[in-house]
C-alpha cells in the first residue's frame, strides 16, 4: 500500500481556462494599444513640428529678417540687435496659418484679416493677443526651436528673445 504524498493538484476547469485566456488576451491588446498611443502622443523629435527643430546656423539669418520654417510651423525673426524670436504661425484668433506679407511689412491672416507686426504684436483685426512664441536656444552656432512648448503672451517683451 502506498500513500500519495505528492501535492494536491488542482484541475483548471474549462470555465477558469477561458477566463484566464480572455484576461490574457485583453491584457495583450491593452498593452499593444498603450504602445501605439504612447508613440502617437510622443513629441516628434526628428526635426518636425512638436519637437526641437534645428533652424540653421546663426549666420544664415540676417539682422532684421523673418524666415519661415515650414517643418516647424514658425517664423524665425532675427531682430536688428541680433537676437532671435520664433513665432508660431498659428493665428491667435481661430488658428489659421498666418503668412508674412513682405509688401505690407506685416503678418496678415487670410481668414479674418488680423495683422501682426514683426514681433507678432496685434496691429488690427479680431486676434485677441500676439502670436505665440517658442523657446529658442543657440548651441555651437546653430539655432534650435522647441516647437513643443508654445508660450502665450499679452505683449512683446525683449525677454522673449534669445541673444546670439
Ligand atoms: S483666424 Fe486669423 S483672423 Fe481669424
Amino acid at each position: 500500500m502506498s500513500a500519495d504524498n505528492s501535492k494536491p493538484t488542482k484541475n483548471v476547469s474549462r470555465r477558469d481556462f477561458l477566463g484566464i485566456s480572455w484576461a490574457a488576451l485583453v491584457g495583450i491588446l491593452g498593452a499593444e494599444t498603450a504602445g501605439v498611443l504612447f508613440r502617437y502622443i510622443q513629441p516628434i523629435n526628428t526635426g518636425g513640428f512638436g519637437g526641437i527643430v534645428n533652424a540653421g546656423k546663426v549666420d544664415d539669418f540676417k539682422r532684421g529678417s523673418i524666415t519661415p520654417n515650414q517643418a516647424g510651423r514658425f517664423f524665425l525673426v532675427r531682430l536688428e540687435d541680433g537676437s532671435f524670436l520664433a513665432l508660431w504661425q498659428k493665428c491667435t484668433h481661430l488658428g489659421c496659418s498666418v503668412p508674412w506679407v513682405e509688401a505690407e511689412n506685416q503678418f496678415h491672416c487670410p481668414c479674418h484679416g488680423s495683422l501682426f507686426n514683426q514681433v507678432g504684436e496685434v496691429q488690427g483685426g479680431p486676434a485677441p493677443r500676439p502670436l505665440d512664441f517658442f523657446p529658442v536656444t543657440i548651441e555651437n552656432g546653430e539655432v534650435f526651436v522647441d516647437t513643443g512648448n508654445p508660450t502665450t503672451r499679452t505683449k512683446f517683451d525683449p525677454g522673449q528673445t534669445t541673444k546670439a
